[in-house]
């Protein structure tokens, strides 16, 4: 029986994905050879990036100041792979601490250069989005986690600022239209919205590189990377592939109009569900409510483990909160189908009448 999934990453993918992938294990394209066994540089794959690369765009569109680089180490190696490119030592970056990996992406920036903390939202456990920004003139860049993941809060606006955005958007890319044009770089690890744990999505606009004094290793470095179109070293080609997969099938399900508007569809469905069961209650500000990763509790404490036993019955993974903050968290990704949030729904229901 295949398992309702929200889980928050890796996450649930579609089935033609999945399907797709599976036969590129056998045999990919007809070719004679797995997906596993070609050659990076070889044509087949090159055709694979590639087309990868230019959805990415597509999608996003984007035009030809900026580049699309499939990376390794994680959204977490790009923590210190921003300020290592793009941040002197005496120079200062204005960073976003709104959640638990906004403050790993401060951590990694300290490192670098100076950090000006621009808003935070710590006096309140990360509960909300803040509204009042301060960003100083001459700070390179502002970074910010669109969507908080672990915390379940989502940026439904775009911080205003007079200098380069950078943006984490590892939970939410690719889930909602937004003018992407409006940033210098975003990043996001594939392994929620656009394919398979293994690769990282960058997105550069290209004339914010090569102002940086340090002497940067050439495998950190993003010019290395567009200058060999993603292919510096050795891709983990499966994992590309997925994400090329996986973006072909958003593109033919309508594109990031379509997601969003499923995505605000199984979110009004989880939240309304939730506002209304005595049962449970919701963790966040509603207005800052996450549309992919929904955190609450159960009304009385010493019923979360019981509401997870039986979620584990009916064959429901990943409501667990995250082990930093406790809790329950769902995670309503592109692929999340909405008899998924519906079977979800009627256990809180029921739940809620027994325990309530
Ligand atoms: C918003 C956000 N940033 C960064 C990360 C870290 O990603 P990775 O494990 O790919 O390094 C995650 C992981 O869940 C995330 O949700």
């Amino acid at each position: 029986m295949k398992m309702y999934n929200f889980n928050s990453g890796p996450a649930v993918l579609p089935a033609e994905v999945l399907q797709q992938a599976s036969e590129a294990i056998i045999d990919f394209n007809n070719i004679g050879l797995s997906i596993l066994e070609i050659g990076h540089r070889t044509e087949w794959f090159i055709n694979v990036l590639e087309e990868a690369r230019s959805l990415v765009k597509e999608l996003m569109q984007l035009d030809d100041s900026y580049e699309v680089l499939y990376l390794q180490g994680g959204a977490t190696m790009q923590f210190m792979q921003v300020p290592m490119n793009l941040l002197d030592e005496n120079e200062t970056a204005a960073y976003c601490d709104n959640g638990i990996w906004g403050s790993k992406a401060i951590k990694e920036a300290k490192l670098f250069g100076q950090v000006h903390i621009a808003c935070s939202s710590k006096d309140q456990g990360h509960t909300y989005i803040p509204r009042e920004l301060s960003v100083p003139q001459h700070a390179r860049y502002l970074h910010y986690t669109t969507n908080n993941t672990v915390e379940g809060t989502q940026w439904h606006f775009i911080p205003e600022a007079n200098v380069p955005l950078v943006a984490d958007m590892s939970s939410d890319i690719f889930s909602r239209e937004m003018p992407f044009s409006k940033y210098a770089l975003i990043y996001a690890g594939a392994q929620k919205n656009a394919g398979a744990a293994g690769t990282t999505i960058v997105v550069i606009k290209k004339d914010i590189l090569g102002k940086v004094n340090r002497t940067i290793p050439s495998i950190l470095n993003y010019s290395n990377h567009i200058e060999a179109k993603s292919l510096l070293n050795t891709p983990p080609v499966f994992a590309v592939y997925v994400s090329l997969l996986t973006l072909r099938w958003i593109k033919q399900e309508g594109g990031l109009a379509e997601m969003e508007r499923r995505a605000q569809e199984r979110a009004d469905l989880f939240y309304h569900t939730l506002d209304t069961l005595d049962a449970f209650t919701g963790k966040v500000d509603k207005r800052d409510r996450s549309l992919m990763n929904a955190t609450f509790t159960t009304q009385n404490p010493g019923h979360e483990k019981l509401f997870l036993d039986i979620c584990k019955e009916h064959g429901m993974v990943g409501v667990k909160g995250h082990r930093s903050v406790g809790g329950l968290r769902v995670s309503m990704y592109n692929s999340l189908p909405l008899s998924s949030v519906q079977a979800l729904c009627d256990v809180m229901k029921d739940f809620n009448e027994k325990r309530g």
